[in-house]
């Protein structure tokens, strides 16, 4: 039985990622920070907890040895310049120096739209630029051709969506309580793909190494987006229409220029928890998160990306 290493299996992607592995018979390692906190993976048939410092690099190489394979889907969307540095650069440097050491043959990078590996800092925001280096990171350490040193797929996905997701559903239980929906960045657009999609393009990219179909030559780049384009305003309106705000009418939008965010953003921060948008998210938004068509789609995996309508109706309609 192929085994893979699913760093940051724990969260929301990476849970479905694991789920989708082991029902194709992969044997699943999870590291974690806490395993306290990953209850919603505690008896799952074929998946072992690993509670470590993935930041601790001897402890890290240490988990990544005898595996076949590494998925990373670590990531954090708040933060200073030194948190997005140590967690989307730092940690695929340590990644990348592992799973040479270890002779790892595949690994599948989770990035994200708006990342640009040939010229991270030609991307708007802190969460951006770093996700761009560290594909950077992976693409220089996986080499190509003759010399590669592991078959690396990176996937830059659009906002995810699936019943677990941290927008639409928190789209609709701010309309359930506010009067009016105060929003930065209303006509950014975006392509929201599924959570399953996301997670079967993981797997399919795994499976066609393990089957020996295809040995990529270089690194491939895949824009992991759904069928449509949505703007933040549409997506807010969306989520109240499918989760039945008051009747389905939603909340009046407000929308809000960009310096009014920033204010938004600034009262937030002083809050305690993650802030629903930081000023490093609205900067992300200064660019569309659409695909560009300049690189493979999820149809590349002979994937057919699900619409949005009928599986947010499914899970916001409860
Ligand atoms: N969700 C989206 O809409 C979306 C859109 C585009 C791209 N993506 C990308 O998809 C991937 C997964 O996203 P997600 O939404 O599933 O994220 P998530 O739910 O926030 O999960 C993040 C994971 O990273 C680990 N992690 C977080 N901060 C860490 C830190 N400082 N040090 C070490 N580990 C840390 C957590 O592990 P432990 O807490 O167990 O240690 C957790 O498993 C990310 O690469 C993200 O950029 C997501």
């Amino acid at each position: 039985m192929k085994k893979v290493l699913v760093v940051g299996g724990t969260g929301y992607v990476g849970t479905q990622v694991c789920k989708k592995l082991l029902s194709q018979g992969w044997q699943v390692t999870v590291p974690t920070r806490s395993c306290a906190q990953a209850t919603h993976l505690q008896g799952l048939v074929g998946l072992t907890l690993l509670e470590i410092d993935v930041h601790d690099e001897a402890a890290f190489t240490q988990a990544v040895a005898g595996h076949d394979a590494v998925v990373n889907l670590v990531a954090i969307l708040h933060g200073d310049q030194a948190a997005f540095d140590k967690v989307h650069v730092a940690l695929p440097q340590k990644l990348a120096r592992a799973c040479r050491a270890a002779k790892i043959k595949r690994v599948v990078h989770i990035s994200a739209l708006g990342a640009h590996a040939q010229d991270p800092q030609s991307a708007p925001s802190m969460y951006l630029r770093s996700k761009g280096q560290g594909e950077a990171v992976l693409i220089e350490a996986a080499g190509a051709g003759a010399q590669r040193a592991f078959d690396l797929t990176i996937l830059r996905p659009s906002v995810i969506f699936g019943a677990q997701d941290k927008f639409l559903n928190v789209f609709a239980k701010l309309q359930k309580v506010l009067p009016f929906m105060p929003l930065a960045g209303a006509e950014a657009r975006f392509q929201p793909v599924w959570v399953d999609d996301v997670a079967s393009a993981v797997a399919l990219s795994l499976a066609q190494e393990d089957a020996g179909t295809t040995s990529a030559a270089k690194p491939k780049i895949i824009e992991a987006c759904g069928p449509e384009v949505f703007t933040l305003r549409q997506l807010v309106q969306l989520a109240a229409q499918l989760s039945g705000v008051r009747g389905g009418r939603g909340r009046p939008v407000m929308a809000l220029p960009l310096w009014l965010g920033h204010v938004q953003a600034a009262l937030m921060a002083l809050a305690p928890g993650e802030p629903v948008m930081s000023h490093d998210n609205l900067d992300s938004m200064k660019v569309d998160n659409v695909a560009s068509g300049a690189l493979p789609g999820l149809q590349s995996f002979g994937i057919t990306p699900a619409a949005l309508r009928p599986i947010a109706q499914s899970y916001l309609n409860k």
